[in-house]
């Protein structure tokens, strides 16, 4: 016997539900370049279908920065300027040793928060970005990575008592280098469209089996 009409759609709404829960795929990873100075300067980054979300911790005395994909000072960088909660951040590509460049005529980002921990000496912001601003001077992150070479720097000449928010030289105690690794999250969306793809495939099994 042929199968019915609700057979064959049960069955396409199951295998649509599988496929948008295959496809929606978010990475996250968490890295602390090591600082010569000991100071903690942190990244973690979650990497969904669209967007990036940034998390960085550093020195709420001195300004911080992070690089990706690069061994050395060069390339993509976002460069928290300030002190304490009163913070920017910019785009901005490094050229080389010694050459920070200038923040990029296009700025692709939006903070999402700071939150300043005074008790620690602290500051931490959340920024986001799409995954592929269009921008050429921009690193395109993805889902489908698995890790990524980062650098950080602060001020180590500055302190508590001697803060510094204005991009300067580091000293080579205040720069230093990580490996973010990325472990895919699992997602409540995605969990939520396998569920049901499961519910529609039994029910779509079960009108199948009671027509015959
Ligand atoms: C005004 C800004 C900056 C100046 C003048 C500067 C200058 C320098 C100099 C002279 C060196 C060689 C000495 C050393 O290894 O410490 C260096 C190395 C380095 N800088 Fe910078 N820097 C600046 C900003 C930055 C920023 C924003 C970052 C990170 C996002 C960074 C990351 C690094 C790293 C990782 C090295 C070591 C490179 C290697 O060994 O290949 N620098 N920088």
């Amino acid at each position: 016997m042929a199968p019915s009409r609700s057979c064959i759609a049960a069955t396409l709404c199951a295998l649509v539900a599988f496929a948008s829960a295959a496809s929606a795929t978010t990475v996250e990873g968490t890295v602390q370049p090591a600082i010569p100075s000991g100071q903690f300067i942190s990244l973690s980054m979650t990497i969904d279908d669209a967007k990036t979300t940034f998390e960085l911790t550093g020195p709420d005395f001195s300004w911080f920065a992070l690089g990706f994909d690069t061994e050395t000072m060069f390339g993509y960088a976002l460069i928290v300027e300030g002190t304490d909660g009163n913070r920017t951040v910019v785009e901005q590509n490094l050229l080389g040793i010694g050459n920070p460049g200038s923040p990029q005529p296009s700025q692709d980002i939006s903070i999402i928060s700071t939150v300043h921990d005074a008790a620690n000496d602290l500051t931490t912001i959340v920024i986001e970005r799409p995954n592929n601003t269009g921008d050429a001077d921009d690193a395109v992150f993805s889902p489908s990575m698995t890790e990524l070479e980062i650098i950080g720097a602060y001020d180590s000449f500055s302190s508590p008592s001697s803060p510094n928010g204005f991009l300067s030289f580091h000293g080579s105690q205040g720069r230093g280098f990580g490996t973010i690794t990325f472990a895919v999250v699992p997602e409540p969306a995605s969990m939520s469209h396998a569920v049901l793809a499961i519910a529609l495939m039994l029910m779509g099994t079960k009108r199948c089996r009671d027509r015959g």
